[in-house]
């Protein structure tokens, strides 16, 4: 029987992993953590990340050839496949901060496997990381081998927080990059039939290492681009009376440009987009090539420029005041079917509303307070550090935020209410009764889009909708970003 360990038992190697495990019943596979807590959620019946259809997936598998372990050095040493699906989160401090990525966990994983190994491996990098980071690896487990020979392969992730489950199961690609030499084809070969179990070939691409490496931060810039460029359009579109929707749909209509990822947005957010940008802007000053560099900066750029406007808007709709008024915040995930906070819109416009005073009552049903107060006390690019942190109870801060049981509670004796998130249940909300409930004149400030603009303006409320035309409310209180 194969066996495979993966290091890293997060959103990306508990999920895949466990996908792995249902889909080859002859292969053994451990998911590795240092974290204990991460561990025992894994073990238990509340898994430690909210995802749809994962619960079934490691319900099937867990205790027959999944299982989930302290005991890294052990599972390694045993595997013949490893994974290493670490955080690699931006440097906070040093040469590159607030840039480059963070290869700390990433080179003690690789040490750790130099450490323990007894028999020849495969190790695949499942993390995003720059391009060129398979040639540092080697070179560390060379230095380290005792004789063990590795192979080292790109194998980076694909899969959507929100639609793991459903990504994995029917990915658009896999992508597996490998050396050029006999060892390395055959170490791609023996990775790609562990896919070809339930990947149709055709979906199954084979690249050099640093095509496989770069095409993953890549793809991510290519899709935050995409929501850049239709959030910088949605800005023009509030300016001339245009509609955002319907010109995305218009320009989505072009075959060559496709329809999905056009959604404005308050603007993105998720441990990935940002991160991987800017780690692309490190690599391409690092070769010298600083016009494509500011290209990409451009999309971070936008990004929160976006989230600026947003809460500009909000702040002068409302008089140029919001000391002191309780503003309902629907939605804090970076997008909906998860419970993940990580660079989340909703952080840097809460921090916008309590820096203007206002006091936050916020909802979100996969979100706990615990979450959000630590998010709301955390600095940039901290949520990878969080031993640094200060807890907001121990802040002025905390007096202004406090959370909802629900929708209506939070909007209660509200001025406005912001959506942040596109949870479907905002969709169905009975707008009517949260009127009867808020201050007058109440309004609506919707970052997703998710509301019918024209109900909501019958009903009374003042309503703000991404890139779609302004009510004569706004156009008399114009937002400076
Ligand atoms: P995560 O923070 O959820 O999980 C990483 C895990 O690795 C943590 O539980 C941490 O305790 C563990 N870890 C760190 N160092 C370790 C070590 N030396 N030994 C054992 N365990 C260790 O991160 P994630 O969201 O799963 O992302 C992992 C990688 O995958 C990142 O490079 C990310 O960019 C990439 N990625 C993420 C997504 C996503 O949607 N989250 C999608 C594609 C790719
Ligand atoms: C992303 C990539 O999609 C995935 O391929 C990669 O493996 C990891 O990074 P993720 O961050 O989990 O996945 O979610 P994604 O669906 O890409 O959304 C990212 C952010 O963009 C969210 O905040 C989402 O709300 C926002 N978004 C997405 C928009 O604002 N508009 C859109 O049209 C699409």
């Amino acid at each position: 029987m194969v066996k495979i360990c993966c290091i890293g038992a997060g959103y990306v190697g508990g999920p895949t992993m466990a996908v792995i495990a249902l889909k080859c019943p002859s292969i053994e596979v451990v998911v590795v953590d240092i974290s204990e807590q991460r561990i025992a959620g894994w073990n238990s019946e509340r898994l430690p990340i909210y995802e749809p259809g994962l619960d079934d997936v490691v319900r099937q598998c867990r205790g027959r050839n999944l299982s989930f372990s302290t005991e890294v050095h052990r599972h390694v040493g045993d595997a013949d496949i490893v994974f290493v699906s670490v955080n690699t989160p931006t440097k906070t401090c040093g040469l590159g901060a607030g840039k480059a990525a963070d290869l700390t966990y990433w080179e003690s994983a690789a040490r750790m496997i130099a450490d323990v190994s007894r028999s020849d491996k495969i190790v695949v990098e499942k993390s995003t990381v720059p391009v060129k980071t398979a040639e540092a690896i080697e070179k560390i487990l060379a230095h380290n081998g005792r004789g063990v020979r590795y192979q080292i392969l790109s194998n980076p992730e694909f899969l959507a927080e929100g639609t793991a489950v459903q990504d994995l199961f029917a990915p658009d690609r896999v992508l597996i990059g490998g050396r050029e030499t006999p060892e390395g084809r055959a170490a791609v070969r023996a990775l790609k039939d562990v896919y070809a179990q339930w990947v149709p070939e055709e979906r199954i691409i084979t690249t050099n290492l640093w095509s496989a490496e770069l095409s993953k931060l890549a793809a991510n810039a290519f899709l935050a681009q995409r929501i850049s460029s239709v959030n910088a359009i949605s800005a023009l579109c509030e300016a001339t009376g245009a509609d955002v929707a319907q010109v995305a749909h218009s320009v989505g209509r072009d075959a060559r440009i496709g329809p999905r990822f056009l959604s404005a947005s308050v603007g993105f957010g998720g441990s990935c987009f940002q991160k991987d940008i800017l780690n692309l802007v490190y690599i391409c000053e690092c070769y010298g090539l600083p016009e494509v560099a500011g290209y990409w900066r451009e999309v971070i750029r936008i990004n929160d420029y976006q989230k600026s406007r947003f809460v500009n808007r909000v702040v002068s709709s409302m008089f140029n005041t919001v000391a002191g008024k309780k503003v309902a915040v629907l939605g804090f995930a970076f997008k909906k079917d998860t419970g993940d906070t990580r660079e989340t819109p909703a952080i840097d416009v809460c921090k916008g509303l309590l820096g203007d005073k206002a006091v936050v009552s916020i909802y979100d049903p996969q979100v706990t307070g615990e979450q959000v107060s630590r998010d709301l006390a955390m600095n940039k690019f901290d949520w990878d550090h969080p031993r640094h942190l200060q807890p907001l109870s121990d802040t002025d801060l905390a007096k202004q935020v406090g959370m909802a049981a629900d929708a209506y509670e939070a909007a209660r004796d509200a001025h406005a209410v912001c959506i942040l998130t596109e949870w479907d249940e905002f969709r169905g909300l009975d707008y009517r009764r949260m009127f009867d409930a808020m201050h007058k004149p109440a309004f609506i400030f919707d970052g997703r889009n998710v509301v019918d603009v024209a109900k909501l303006r019958e009903i009374g409320f003042v309503v703000y909708s991404i890139g779609k035309p302004l009510d004569d409310w706004l156009k008399d209180m114009p937002a400076v970003a």
